[in-house]
């Protein structure tokens, strides 16, 4: 078994997870599913954690990008670390049995009701956004006879390159404290009886394909500590969060891996001498999962467009629609190799088998493509298709809009696979409704 693609390769023709046929899952589960590789995720864990090895980092999965409870465990077993956003994902990886003192808690707008869960629960440290934020901790914290250790999320006016709509460093986005607000709240710290200050967070977005970012983030905030604190609150910055998204290949193209951000992070953390805190959410578990549909029908206009109409749709995977992303996609079962890169839709590979498609959903809106334009080789109704890289933000951004059971989620291991999220019932759908019709 090679595991050059992220554990999911073609093996005569035929699309494997590991040592599975994907064809027998789906026989089994049903279409359309999320298929989950846990040596994948296992093995983008440890890249991450060798990489960063020299400054021993605390790495936080952002659970955000994939919050099943079995992947949780996975990562929780491979000692991670969590990022939560909510008390709902907090309850989650409480669930799972996570040692609190590995859990941060991000966001600009975590209610009273959220961080008293938080407190109640000693967990590791809130990343604070805003003044207001800072306040209420104290307040809640006081009440409860409890400590707040917190993190002052700056936002260092940075520009991180990525999709606007996932940009958080620039000072109009609304994520993080500017530096001067940042320098008031330290130097006042001790007017605050409930808080324990124990670092500075930096999130800049995501994914951010160059260290350029990071290397300036982390400029900006050693030049924040070295002239702006006292020794006082130098000594509250005990750590440095740095984020997350560190990127991984959606289209096959060469992108940096974790030991590239790590020649050029390293340093300057060693500098900064803080302890290290990551939040890594794509990096892991991207590649490490699939979606799968099966193609409901075949229409091809007259003027020659064709459509593969398939069982998923934008309710299942919103990163097209939402961001213009591209998910590579390709048949289960077919003699054509996949392109090692993907080919944008106006260039044709030499490959005369390739057609121009859209692959869309069944969903009542025109932003329901999955896949526009792409060469693909020619598929027949009933046929599976894989949408490659969609193991973050896929699920956990999906909905059931038109009335749309949620897929079934599923995680393999080896040359076994089990169901880790049964597919939605319509009576699910309604499950929270249907007491008050009459
Ligand atoms: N830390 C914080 C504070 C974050 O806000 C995020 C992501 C992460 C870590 C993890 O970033 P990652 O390593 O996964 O790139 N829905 C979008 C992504 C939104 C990211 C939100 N925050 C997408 O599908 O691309």
């Amino acid at each position: 078994m090679t595991t050059s693609f992220d554990f999911f390769n073609y093996l005569n023709n035929e699309l494997y997870c590991e040592d599975v046929k994907v064809k027998e899952i789906i026989e089994k589960a049903g279409s359309p599913a999320y298929i989950y590789s846990k040596n994948s995720i296992l093995e983008h864990f440890i890249e991450i954690r060798d990489a960063f090895e020299e400054v021993d980092p605390l790495i936080c999965f952002s659970v955000k990008a994939n919050s099943n409870l079995s992947v949780i465990k996975v990562l929780a077993d491979a000692g991670s670390g969590f990022d939560v956003v909510s008390g709902g994902e907090l309850y989650r990886v409480l669930k799972v049995g996570v040692s609190p003192d590995k859990i941060v808690f991000a966001g600009v707008g975590k209610t009273s009701e959220e961080i008293k869960y938080a407190l109640e629960n000693d967990i590791f440290m809130f990343n604070v956004e805003s003044p207001a934020e800072l306040a209420n901790i104290d307040r809640i914290a006081g009440s409860m006879g409890k400590r707040g250790r917190v993190a002052l999320r700056i936002n260092p006016d940075i520009d991180a390159k990525t999709h606007d709509k996932t940009t958080t460093g620039k000072k109009e986005n609304k994520f993080g404290i500017d530096f001067e607000s940042a320098s008031q709240l330290i130097k006042n710290i001790d007017n605050y009886k409930n808080i324990d200050l124990k670092g500075i967070h930096v999130h800049l977005g995501s994914p951010i394909y160059s260290t350029g970012p990071y290397v300036q983030g982390l400029e900006k905030v050693y030049k924040f500590v070295q002239e702006t604190l006292d020794e006082k609150g130098k000594q509250g910055i005990e750590y440095v969060n740095i984020g997350g998204g560190y990127c991984m290949s959606y289209t096959g193209e060469k992108v940096k891996r974790p030991r590239d951000y790590a020649a050029d992070i390293v340093p300057l953390i060693k500098k900064l001498g803080c302890k290290v805190v990551m939040e890594p959410g794509r990096f892991i578990i991207a590649n490490a999962g699939i979606l799968l549909t099966r193609t409901t029908y075949i229409k091809v206009a007259t003027w020659g467009k064709k459509f593969v109409i398939c069982d998923a749709a934008m309710n299942d995977l919103a990163r097209p629609s939402l961001y213009d992303a591209v998910h590579r996609a390709w048949p289960v079962k077919t003699d054509v190799p996949m392109p090692e890169v993907e080919l944008p839709g106006e260039e044709k590979g030499s490959d005369k088998r390739l057609e121009l498609v859209d692959i869309v959903g069944p969903v009542c809106e025109s932003s329901d493509v999955l896949a526009k334009e792409r060469w693909f080789p020619d598929v027949k109704e009933g046929d599976l298709i894989a949408f490659f890289s969609t193991g973050a933000y896929g699920f956990t951004m999906s909905s059931s809009y038109n009335t749309r059971p949620r897929t079934c989620e599923i995680l393999v291991d080896g040359d076994s696979f089990s169901t880790v999220r049964r597919r939605e019932t319509y009576e699910d759908l309604i499950t929270g409704e249907k007491e008050f019709l009459d």
